[in-house]
């Protein structure tokens, strides 16, 4: 394994979890998706019929809330975590606890805790700034919305999911809003990150891209 650490950040859809995979892959790091466990915490205070906006509520569920990673699946206690997060109700909820500065020390703790004994490679909104703030390589990665929301609709349209573009669209536009306006670990690029904007490119052409960046930033150092 690498020693290093890639922090990648950006808004949904811009390609932060299918480009942190290939990453990982290509430089031996440890791929962690933060996004997972905002998801995973949403899912369960859900599950739990408990109020997401209710502060009572989220302090009692973090008590109990426990998510394993093993061999890069995601478990809330035996359940594997899956399709089941990845709708747009979930990514909804997780936005919304995701304002809890408790929840966001929890999956921090999580995070880190894993990042002491590995190079890791974690895609989310507050790795380069907050999380990771000592990372070697930040990249932020955007595209246009029509774009990102149009890669989320095909994803789901061939999931045979029952989607609108337009609601994606709207969803999208709401959940970037939120996460680029709140006051704590607000989505946004550290002064040292590196912007790649992935409008109109490919996976492979991004990837490319983004190995140079660190093959450049490791060489240096
Ligand atoms: O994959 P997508 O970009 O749609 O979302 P995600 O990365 O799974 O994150 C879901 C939600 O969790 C985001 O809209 C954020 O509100 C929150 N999140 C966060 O606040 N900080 C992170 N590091 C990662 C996700
Ligand atoms: O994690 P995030 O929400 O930032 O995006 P993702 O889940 O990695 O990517 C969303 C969708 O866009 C996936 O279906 C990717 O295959 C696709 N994608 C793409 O078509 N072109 C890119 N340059 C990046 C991602």
């Amino acid at each position: 394994m690498s020693n290093f650490n890639v922090a990648i950040d950006g808004p949904a859809g811009s390609g932060k979890s299918t480009i942190a995979k290939k990453i990982a892959q290509i430089f031996n790091l440890y791929y962690l998706d933060s996004g997972a466990l905002y998801r995973a915490f949403g899912y369960y205070l859900k599950k739990k019929n408990f109020d997401l906006n209710n502060e009572n509520d989220i302090i009692n569920a973090l008590k109990t809330f426990n998510v394993k990673i093993i061999n890069g699946d995601y478990y809330l206690f035996d359940e594997k975590l899956d399709f089941q997060i990845r709708t747009p109700e979930i990514g909804k909820a997780a936005s919304i606890v995701a304002k809890n500065p408790f929840v966001r020390e929890k999956v921090n703790e999580i995070l880190r805790n894993i990042a002491k004994k590995h190079g890791v490679v974690i895609d989310g909104r507050d790795i380069g700034t907050v999380v990771l703030p000592d990372a070697e390589v930040k990249i932020f990665l955007t595209a246009s919305i029509q774009e990102r929301a149009e890669r989320r609709y095909k994803e789901l349209i061939g999931k045979g999911k029952n989607v609108k573009l337009e609601d994606i669209l709207k969803d999208i536009e709401k959940r970037d809003k939120a996460d680029s306006t709140r006051k704590i670990a607000p989505l946004k690029p550290a002064d040292d990150a590196i912007i790649v904007d992935t409008t109109g490119k490919n996976i492979e052409t991004v990837v490319k891209e983004i190995k140079n960046i660190i093959l450049n930033k490791i060489n240096l150092e």
